[in-house]
């Protein structure tokens, strides 16, 4: 299929990657993308569809439109099957609604965590001036495993990660935001990543998975990566070792930021 837009192309290469990671046992995990109408041409649009209503209104979104991955649809199966594992909806024209006009065939809908993914965009699109396009949630073994081994602290599993190597912190900088335990694509989840996103471009769910949002396919899988990478580290650590034998110190944080221009937020930043 050569046809497809570029923007498409790399959204079903995004789920493979992840499939390939395996963050996405059956259909574990979801992604949005936010795309430019024009960026459609080529695809057959429907206009018959059925507005769906969200719980809540969100005015930014209006009249924009999202790759989606369809709920219950296996990321694995997103390039062989793409109009039946994936779709796209379009938002009405004052952010309340959505409807399916791509994709989703055979009765599917978007992925169950859509109101924690469009809540997230809304966020994001109003904070970065349009520049963020990518919700990406995905469960990856270690930075879930670890979520069972500490509190709820960000403080913590920021500084934790950041120590595991540098890419960490320059990667999310702003540190990471954590959430309890909550029911899966709930409202409440929703609202409560939302708020976390004003400030961070990573949230934990605990013992469930990770969202994490960017500006394009890279930057958000590689954040994803990342994090997850540095979690891995530190669970072959602490599989070693009771405590840490060596560490980065604060001092290194603070000439690392100076190097390479970051702005680390000083709660991260405490003397051990
Ligand atoms: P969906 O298949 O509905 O996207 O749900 C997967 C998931 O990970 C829920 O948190
Ligand atoms: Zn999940």
């Amino acid at each position: 299929m050569k046809n497809r837009p570029e923007s498409l192309e790399r959204f079903i290469r995004m789920c493979s990657d992840g499939w390939l990671q395996g963050w996405h046992e059956y259909h574990g995990g979801n992604l949005t993308y936010r795309v430019d109408k024009e960026a459609l041409k080529g695809l057959i649009l429907k206009e018959d569809s059925e507005w769906v209503k969200l719980e809540k209104q969100l005015d930014n979104l209006s009249g924009d439109y999202f790759f989606v991955t369809g709920s219950g649809k296996t990321m694995r199966n997103a390039e062989l099957y793409p109009e039946d594992a994936l779709g796209i909806i379009e938002m009405d024209d004052c952010g309340g609604s959505y409807r399916i006009v791509w994709g989703l065939e055979n009765g599917g809908k978007p992925t169950s965590e859509i109101p924690a993914h469009l809540l997230c965009q809304s966020v994001k699109k109003e904070a970065t001036n349009g520049k963020y396009r990518l919700v990406y949630h995905a469960h990856p073994v270690n930075i879930i495993s670890l979520s069972f081994v500490f509190a709820p602290d960000e403080v913590k599993f920021t500084r934790e990660l950041w120590e595991m190597e540098p890419e960490c912190a320059m990667t999310f900088p702003n540190g990471m935001g954590v959430l309890p335990w909550m029911v899966p694509g709930t409202e409440e989840l929703a609202e409560k990543t939302g708020e976390k996103m004003k400030e961070y471009d990573v949230v934990l769910w605990a013992q469930h998975g990770l969202v994490v949002a960017g500006e394009d396919f890279d930057s958000t899988f590689g954040l994803m990566h990342t994090v997850e990478k540095g979690a891995e580290i530190l669970v072959k650590t602490m599989s070693m070792t009771p405590g840490k034998q060596v560490i980065p110190t604060v001092q290194n944080f603070k000439d690392m930021a100076e190097a390479f221009h970051l702005e680390l937020p000083e709660k991260f930043l405490y003397e051990k």
